[in-house]
């Protein structure tokens, strides 16, 4: 038995996610957990939501309550949603944890004594009227550029320039709209990369069965320019986790925090210590996971990102654990995604395009959407949601495949034999070359789920439902059961058998209609095909069954063009 740690990208905590996001990191993640799960193996899957930074004191603002509610309550939403799309975490923690301010604290200590923190002087906009230092996206004024009275000092949102606060005409406080500014000088901790460039690279060359899409960016930007840089670690916030070395004040820090992108990886090692103390655990229990000192030498460790987070997890997430001196755990493989976009444009968080994981339960449950997201994952090039695409990959694949199949033959059965499996007949021929035709196939299946080839996975798995429905055709079995029942009782007896190895090999993607078929099947030996003979004569005759409701409902043109029409402007507030 393996041992697999499993982290998804943490989503930020201003808002609920649209599906572009989904499939970049939690929904992956998720089949990989549940498929190791399956093999037998011990897995530690954890997300959490990324509760720093100015998105979540903005988003906060916006909704008018203090930040720290703010983030409670959308902490529950997104946990309730992702519960909704059967997102199978063993915990879903918060980057505001008290463990994930020690934890970061500590490292920020353990970085400083290893002098790779440096303290850096800068200048600064502070706003005498908010008696604080300003943030460059917390300022506001005339863009230089195009004339909009509302650019912010990083960009102008209206001719998306880059600017720097000192650019903007008339500046003035986003947070008081006070123009008593002035440029101040302040103290902010880089952490010193380019003193780890080398080890960092060697790492990187060392990984050559990580994906191109990975390793490029990371290339990228160790390379490019003048090479990797050096990272301001501080922000001037007063949400956050405040700058300490361990339990210590560092000097001259005493009103900044951690810049968010510092603290959110730890934070997939905080939540190790959120699950131990939810489920009354020990820290010897989630330091298996994570310390090579304590166990996790045998552990084998994925990431699942979008392509945007690559450069943290591939140098400054690695640089904080190298350069921290201690043996924590370091990823094994970084499965990155490029972007879904949305019918003809972008998926957009801010300007609400697209559809949101919560809209899309309420109109179709979530096997719906997993399936096609999954199998249209954008692992080798950005890929589009259609609604066309969507209706067609629905109706074909789930409802017309599988779900037909497994109609079939369970009404067959019904109405020729009752609701059992029937006995008599043997397997012959046709039986023999369909067993030898899946095993190829589920072992095609293994191959492509242990490398997270997602899109080959999907289309192996509808391949095996596929070879299940020309098994049927041809074998006839109601023409056989005119002439030779016990003909006809073989081919529904190998059928039956069939519907419970789909589930086993279909619960990674679609897990509630897997559940549905284990129950039609009263069974509940979900052990995986590794002989598929021997799968196939799992339920014996004798056992009973029922007729399980329609699997998967059609979706109509009249419903497509509904839901087209309804989300194709923005979402509301
Ligand atoms: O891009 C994002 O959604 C970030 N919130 C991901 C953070 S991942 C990690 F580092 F924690
Ligand atoms: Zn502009």
């Amino acid at each position: 038995m393996a041992r697999h740690l499993i982290t998804s990208a943490i989503p930020y905590i201003n808002g609920i996610k649209h599906l572009g996001n989904l499939i970049g990191s939690q929904l992956p993640a998720d089949l990989f957990a549940r498929y190791q799960r399956a093999r037998g193996h011990e897995v530690m899957f954890l997300c959490a939501t990324d509760e720093h930074g100015t998105p979540a004191e903005l988003a906060a603002a916006k909704a008018g309550k203090p930040v720290d509610e703010y983030c409670r309550e959308m902490h529950a939403i997104q946990s309730e949603i992702a519960d909704g799309f059967r997102l199978s975490f063993d915990h879903f923690g918060r980057s505001s944890s008290p463990q994930n301010h020690r934890l970061t604290q500590h490292f920020a200590g353990r970085l400083a004594q290893a002098g790779l923190i440096e303290e850096v002087s800068e200048k600064q906009v502070y706003s005498n009227a908010d008696g604080r230092f300003l943030p460059d996206r917390y300022i506001e004024g005339t863009c230089p550029n195009c004339g909009y009275d509302k650019a912010r000092g990083d960009q102008c949102e209206n001719c998306t320039i880059q600017l720097n606060p000192t650019d903007l005409i008339n500046p003035r406080s986003a947070v008081s709209g006070s123009s008593d500014l002035e440029v101040r000088e302040t103290k902010h901790l880089h952490l010193r990369q380019s003193a780890m460039k080398d080890k960092l690279d060697q790492w990187i060359d060392s990984q050559v069965d990580w994906p191109v899409l990975t390793t490029s960016i990371a290339k990228k930007w160790l390379h490019d320019g003048d090479g990797l840089q050096d990272r301001g670690i501080t922000r001037d916030l007063d949400w956050g986790i405040p700058v300490k070395k361990g339990d210590q004040d560092w000097p001259g820090m005493e009103d900044k925090v951690f810049y968010v992108w510092f603290d959110a990886p730890i934070e997939y090692i905080a939540c190790g210590g959120e699950w131990a103390e939810a489920h009354g655990k020990t820290d010897a229990d989630w330091e298996r996971w994570w310390r090579t000192d304590k166990g996790a030498d045998d552990v084998r460790y994925t990431q699942f990102m979008g392509k945007d987070n690559v450069p943290f997890h591939t140098l400054s997430f690695p640089a904080t654990i190298m350069g921290s001196g201690e043996p924590w755990k370091l990823v094994d493989y970084i499965k990155s995604f490029n972007y879904l976009n949305y019918d003809g444009g972008q998926f957009s968080t801010s300007q609400g395009r697209g559809v949101f994981m919560d809209q899309a339960l309420e109109i179709l449950p979530a096997d719906y959407w997993r399936w096609w997201l999954l199998s249209h994952a954008p692992e080798n090039s950005d890929s589009e949601f259609t609604w066309e695409n969507f209706q067609a990959s629905v109706n074909k694949d789930l409802a017309d495949v599988l779900g037909n199949f497994v109609s079939r033959v369970t009404k067959f059965c019904r109405s020729k034999f009752g609701e059992e499996v029937p006995a008599g007949g043997d397997y012959g021929p046709q039986e023999q070359a369909l067993i030898d035709d899946l095993t190829r196939r589920i072992r095609a299946y293994e191959a492509h789920m242990d490398a997270i080839e997602i899109r080959k996975a999907a289309g192996e798995l509808r391949a095996i439902w596929v070879a299940g429905n020309e098994y049927l055709q041809s074998a006839e079995p109601w023409a056989k059961f005119k002439t030779d029942p016990d003909a006809a009782a073989a081919v529904v007896r190998l059928s039956l058998n069939l519907i419970r190895l789909y589930a086993v090999l279909s619960q990674p993607f679609i897990p509630d209609a897997a559940a549905t078929l284990m129950t039609a099947m009263n069974t509940d030996d979900d052990s995986w095909p590794d002989d598929v003979e021997q799968a196939l004569s799992a339920l014996p005759a004798g056992h009973g069954f029922a007729v399980p409701d329609v699997l998967f409902r059609k979706i109509t043109d009249e419903e497509r063009e509904d839901w087209q029409t309804r989300f194709s402007g923005t979402r509301d507030g």
